[in-house]
């Protein structure tokens, strides 16, 4: 069967993140040219030797790079938390709490509600150059809604978590353990075939040591990989535990100690780093500098949630990394296209190469330095994704 042929031609500044094929580890090709064949690329190269295809494209000497990756989502939500954060914004502290406003209002939503929700924040992230999106549960804590929250998540992306282990449902605040036997029984049961990942936020006030052990555990016998909401809020054995239960990746990483970094170093374990959060909370920025000295991956994401960081953008996210993490620009696209894909152990995306998915952002910019340069400007000239030109 033949498939229809794109050429883009124009391409001032292209990031393969292939260093076989251009300089540095973004392996930066100048002048370059990529070839879309359906649903994936073709052919990666010098503009001068491009080959013909049945359609032309014009980048007009603006810069090329992989969709971003964002590994670190929560969509399925209704309601906004816009009074506290105006209250947080006036001198109150966060806390895991306001999980609980949330989960009201979703578990009040249609499913046509949900549904909705999810479309809505997946374009919106599409339209600022975001092409494969992870999504969470965690705003329902009951079965039926845990799995109705996987069930429409899955609709939309095939990167979909199950993270019945939120916080403790309001209705079990006194039977803390009775929620994880639910979370590791019943729920587990009824989420695990709409999810890839199970994930457990291990922080103060929602699950400990333990009880994080026990629903990750649980979620790697019924198929799923592990992935830890770590170190958020404080120090805590949420990293150790991400490395020790081989998990895609720990994520916040907001408060580490020189044993969490050195077991980051030493692992697969994807640091997942999530500057929307310390910036709606006005907490401090998790260092990228020292994970990254440490021979540490990292990834970044949005972590986009109507509590802690209601952010969409990963241009945002990658302009925070630089000016208050201490990463370089080239570090941080790395991280938000890259990286990501390591952290949702993906080879497909996250890299312009022959046989990767043609998901592409096109910038209207020469470089993809403008993304921490040009903070806060929209720079989202066309988006590709899966071969189809959305933007
Ligand atoms: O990743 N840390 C836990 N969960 C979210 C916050 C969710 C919320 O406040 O609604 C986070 O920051
Ligand atoms: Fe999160």
């Amino acid at each position: 069967m033949s498939t229809r042929t794109t050429v883009i031609t124009g391409i001032g500044s292209l990031v393969t993140n292939d260093p076989g094929h251009g300089t540095g580890p973004l392996g930066l090709l100048t002048d370059a040219a990529v070839v879309i064949d359906g649903e994936t690329v073709a052919w990666v190269g010098p503009a001068a030797q491009a080959p013909a295809a049945d359609e032309h494209f014009d980048a007009g000497g603006r810069a090329l790079l992989p969709g971003f990756v964002d590994s670190h989502a929560h969509l399925v939500f209704a309601g906004d938390r816009t009074a506290e954060f105006n209250a947080r914004m006036s001198g109150q502290s966060y806390s895991a709490g306001g999980i609980r406003t949330t989960v009201a209002a979703t578990r009040a939503a249609s499913d046509a509600e949900l549904d909705a929700n999810v479309a809505g924040f997946v374009r919106e992230a599409l339209r600022q150059g975001t092409t494969t999106i992870e999504c969470k549960s965690g705003y329902g804590l009951t079965v039926g809604d845990e799995a109705r929250a996987l069930r429409i998540a899955a609709k939309h992306t095939p990167e979909t978590t199950y993270l019945g282990a939120h916080i403790v449902a309001p209705e079990y605040a006194e039977d803390p353990a009775g929620y994880v036997d639910l979370v590791t029984g019943e729920m587990l049961d009824a989420c695990a075939p709409h999810a890839r990942w199970v994930d457990v936020f291990c922080e103060k006030g929602a699950f400990d040591g333990d009880q994080a052990r026990a629903v990750l555990t649980a979620g790697i016998e019924r198929g799923l990989t592990p992935r830890v909401h770590a170190n958020q809020l404080t120090y805590g054995p949420g990293v150790q535990l991400a490395v020790e239960l081989g998990a895609a990746s720990a994520d916040h990483c907001t408060h580490l100690t020189d044993e969490d970094v050195a077991a980051l170093a030493g692992s697969a374990t994807v640091a997942t780093l999530l500057p929307g959060a310390e910036f709606s909370t006005r907490a401090e920025y998790p260092s990228g500098r020292r994970l990254l000295d440490a021979g540490a991956v990292v990834a970044l994401s949005t972590d986009c949630n109507p509590g802690s960081s209601f952010t969409s953008s990963m241009a945002f996210c990658i302009a925070v990394a630089v000016r208050e993490m201490g990463m370089t620009p080239d570090e941080a696209v790395w991280a938000a296209t890259a990286g990501g894909a390591h952290a949702l152990r993906r080879s497909d995306v996250g890299t312009v190469a022959v046989g990767a998915r043609a998901d592409l952002l096109l910038l209207d910019a020469p470089s993809h330095v403008h993304l921490a340069y040009r903070p806060g400007v929209p720079l989202t000239a066309a988006v590709w994704r899966a071969g189809i030109r959305e933007v």
